[in-house]
């Protein structure tokens, strides 16, 4: 049976270094959480949230799904924003898409992949929304402009939660950040003003 080993090897390898450079680490970290920052992100492998942004366990708590995507009918999302919005009191949320995601690609293509597609059926009809501009782009500029639409659709999706409309109706000070990912470079790009505040329907 393949027990992992490796991955088991190196947890212990990880544990002992932050333990050689502060012995009371985890013991600090087990008693309390207090993350500044709420990540949404896809579950891409290339894009790991921590790593990324050189944060350590405890300074940011992590969503991640297929092509971060926040739909107001998915309990696991509210379930986390919520909590990280009144329990956590974090003061970031941000949306990390990337380009070249096999998410967005698969909503702009025509075939089936399966389940998948129900799941990016919001994705889908933002394609069907920006159809005349995206179909002036090549293929891989169209997914890299669709990645760039999504991540500004789902950040709005989040400032429109009840969540978010609540907190800032009590004063609660959050932003909410829409950045792109480029995995050929490792570089984040911001696409957008952090919204700070309840956005009017023309947004
Ligand atoms: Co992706």
């Amino acid at each position: 049976m393949e027990r992992l080993t490796h991955l088991l090897s190196n947890n212990r390898a990880w544990a002992d270094s932050i333990n050689a450079h502060d012995p009371d680490f985890f013991r600090k970290l087990a008693n309390q959480q207090s993350p500044e920052y709420l990540w949404i992100g896809c579950s891409d492998s290339r894009v790991p949230a921590n790593q990324i942004t050189g944060l350590a366990p405890g300074e940011i708590f992590v969503h991640r799904n297929v092509a971060n995507v926040v739909a107001e009918t998915d309990f696991n999302v509210l379930a986390v924003i919520q909590y990280a919005v009144d329990v956590l009191k974090i003061r970031h949320i941000i949306i990390c898409g990337h380009y070249g995601c096999g998410g967005v690609r698969a909503a702009l293509e025509n075939f089936r992949h399966g389940m998948i597609d129900n799941w990016l059926a919001g994705i889908r009809s933002l394609s069907r929304t920006h159809r005349a501009e995206l179909a002036a782009l090549d293929t891989d500029a169209a997914v890299d402009r669709l990645c760039e639409l999504n991540v500004r659709s789902q950040a709005s999706h989040v400032a429109r939660t009840t969540i978010l409309e609540d907190a800032w109706e009590r004063g609660q000070k959050i932003s909410i950040h829409s950045w792109i990912y480029r995995l050929d470079t490792g570089l984040i790009t911001p696409l957008a003003e952090p919204v700070t505040g309840p956005m009017d329907n023309s947004d």
